[in-house]
């Protein structure tokens, strides 16, 4: 069995989806702990509900970033973590656990990439009269939601499309990728970047 870890801010619906998913059988895996850079975020509550082990942790407590994700990375180790699923974390992966799990850490971005990267993708899409937006899986680099895409799905925006309704219908879309694409990727083994530069 593949353990992962998910990185996660706020809500967690991915999270949850992830962890219904396992439970439903369709994605074997076991999430080792969620990490956490905000105490008060839902999806503590969701990973409490379904058992699963948290490390939370504020950044104003440590001297750098690397100082913090560096415990993170030995925390991962020890739990013989495979994946990193970013979920809704709301801050850069920086060098220290890029070089440690290098080609090993993936994220789902509300929008297709590279339009509109960074927040509020529905926002963003919305204010752009975009006919068109979706869902983008991808490997994460040092950028923002600029790392090789996996996988990306479409969703038309209606004519009085609002905010609440893309984001229910991205949301969707979501839910079912992401356990999807996490199962293929433990399955036929996390493709490395380089490895992936060479079959391209
Ligand atoms: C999702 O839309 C995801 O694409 C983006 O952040 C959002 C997280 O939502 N990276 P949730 O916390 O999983 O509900």
């Amino acid at each position: 069995m593949k353990n992962i870890a998910v990185f996660a801010s706020g809500s967690g619906s991915n999270f949850q989806a992830i962890v219904d998913a396992i439970n439903a059988g369709g994605l074997s895996a076991t999430i080792s702990v969620l990490i956490c850079d905000q105490p008060g975020a839902y999806v503590m509550e969701r990973a409490r509900a379904a058992r699963i082990p948290t490390f939370v942790f504020n950044p104003k407590d440590y001297l750098s970033k690397a100082d913090y994700e560096e415990e993170i990375s030995m925390l991962l180790k020890k739990k013989q973590v495979d994946l990193i699923v970013l979920a809704g974390y709301m801050r850069l992966i920086g060098p220290t656990l890029l070089k440690a799990y290098e080609g090993r850490i993936v994220n789902i971005h509300p929008s297709l990439l590279p339009n509109f990267p960074g927040k509020d993708a529905i926002g963003q899409a919305l204010a752009a009269k975009a006919k068109w937006s979706g869902v983008t899986v991808h490997y994460v680099d040092e950028g923002m939601d600029t790392g090789p895409i996996i996988i990306q799905e479409r969703v038309r925006l209606a004519e009085n499309e609002t905010r609440e309704s893309l984001q229910k219908k991205i949301q969707a879309i979501e839910h079912k990728l992401y356990p999807a694409i996490i199962q293929m990727l433990l399955t036929v083994g996390v493709v490395k970047h380089d490895e992936k530069t060479r079959a391209n």
